[in-house]
């Protein structure tokens, strides 16, 4: 066994979970294959322990690195921080100037708050909704992390969560107490979101929700979620962690023509370095004067340095420019070796969230498809977030290896046979969900 699936088996035992996020699970991917580890990252090639080399074409970091990693800027600015000392009794300068900037790339806001995770942020950004409007409710749309404020919505007889992104998300260990004290809508569900406000509205904080993610909104669904909500009493949070800076600079909702009443961002924001924000207008974060919110790391420089320099770079570069056209070229590539190859696969997704799935047996084939491609020296799966670091070149040598695995596919796909697809995989089958690694 290779020292990676080693120690990733070892981990396992050792770590509740193997990792510290669901998405980096090697069972997410293809088990027992899958290089759970990296020693060197660097533009988006890694080299996992056993010192083999990959593209990766999978998600930038889980949607983390939108610079690529090890940006060199980036990398420069931090290290400048810490050779000065990155942590002290006093505070960073540099928090000051990152909330400016952000309100200065979004006007509607005045105010910021940070924190250094997504999970962290969404649980300052629904505590600040709560005591600014004095209410305990909180209407829901897609993901927003691992807090007690959105297990609660699972709290109840149905998994309500399951429609939001990542399925089978279990709730144990969250208080009983919090029942109805979160409940969800679909996105660009009108309906749902009109059933929400008749039960529901006067006591409902906020809205909390992606203006978008992978679909633009309907026309004047985002319009009717702020007035309905506004009308109720509520505010309006806008979750950018994963859609802000690669579909458009600052919020996605800054293109969309919807100004909520907070935003929170984290991810790419530091590109690799933990910072996160909420940002808000000065009537929305009053309840933050009164409630108690407070952590030692929220005061290092790293997260406000990293994400200057991000800001910086971002702009400069367009990035969302170019993770739009890098994320379009993947696209096509997967449809058009599907049709070459005449394989059940089509794409799906903003380009800058790029995805594609096979319609007939999805989770074997993507499988499959992760193990191919591990071969041909991809880390590659049915998403993938581009990053500065994708150029046409590695694009093409991409093509170059779906237009193999799509062959090879297409072979083992003739015999139209469950158990061929399992056999080719080489170890079992990934999982969508959320599951008990060690029985
Ligand atoms: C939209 C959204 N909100 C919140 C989170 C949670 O962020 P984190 O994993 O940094 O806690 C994620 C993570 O995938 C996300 O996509």
């Amino acid at each position: 066994m290779s020292k990676t699936q080693e120690l990733y088996k070892y981990a396992k035992e050792h770590i509740p979970g193997g990792t510290q996020l669901l998405s980096k699970r090697a069972e997410q991917f293809a088990p027992e294959q899958w290089p759970a580890y990296f020693t060197k990252a660097k533009g988006c090639e890694v080299w996992d322990l056993d010192g083999n080399h990959y593209y990766d074409m999978t998600l930038s970091g889980i949607g983390a690195c939108l610079l690529g990693y090890a940006d060199p800027d980036v990398s420069e600015a931090v290290i400048n921080r810490i050779q000065n000392g990155s942590m002290s009794t006093l505070n960073p300068p540099e928090e000051v100037e990152l909330a400016d900037k952000l309100c200065e790339i979004h006007p509607w806001a005045s105010q910021a708050r940070f924190a250094r995770t997504g999970g962290e942020i969404g649980a300052v950004a629904v505590r600040i909704a709560r005591a600014t409007t004095g209410r305990d409710m909180v209407a829901i749309c897609g993901y927003h992390g691992w807090s007690d404020w959105y297990l609660a919505a699972n709290l109840g007889d149905e998994p309500a969560l399951d429609g939001h992104h990542i399925k089978g998300l279990k709730a144990n260990g969250v208080p009983q107490g919090l029942r109805n004290t979160a409940v969800t809508f679909l996105y660009d569900s009108k309906e749902e979101f009109d059933e929400v406000i008749r039960k529901y509205g006067d006591r409902l904080a906020c809205v909390i929700m992606e203006p978008m993610r992978n679909t633009l909104p309907e026309d004047g669904f985002l319009e009717y979620v702020r007035d309905g909500i506004h009308k109720a009493g509520g505010l309006l949070i806008y979750d950018e962690i994963t859609i802000g800076w690669r579909h458009g600079f600052g919020g996605a909702h800054l293109s969309l023509g919807v100004n909520p009443d907070m935003a929170i961002f984290a991810k790419a924001l530091g590109n690799g370095h933990p910072i996160a924000a909420v940002i808000g207008t000065e009537e929305a974060m009053k309840g933050a004067h009164e409630t108690f919110i407070s952590s030692t790391y929220w005061t290092e420089s790293v997260g406000p340095v990293a994400a200057l320099a991000t800001i910086k770079k971002m702009e400069e570069t367009r990035i969302w420019e170019h993770a739009n056209k890098i994320g379009q070229m993947a696209k096509d590539t997967w449809d058009r070796m599907a049709k070459k190859h005449n394989l059940p696969a089509e794409s799906f997704g903003r380009p800058c969230l790029a995805h594609f799935k096979f319609t007939k047996y999805p989770q074997e084939l993507k499988t499959l498809y992760v193990a191919l491609m591990l071969k041909k020296g991809f880390l590659g799966t049915t998403g993938f977030y581009p990053s500065l670091a994708h150029t046409p070149e590695i694009m093409a040598l991409h093509e170059k290896a779906v237009d193999e695995v799509f062959a090879e596919i297409a072979e083992i796909l003739k015999k139209d046979s469950l158990d061929e697809i399992k056999k080719a995989i080489g170890g079992p089958c990934s999982d969508p969900g959320f599951q008990r690694l060690v029985k």
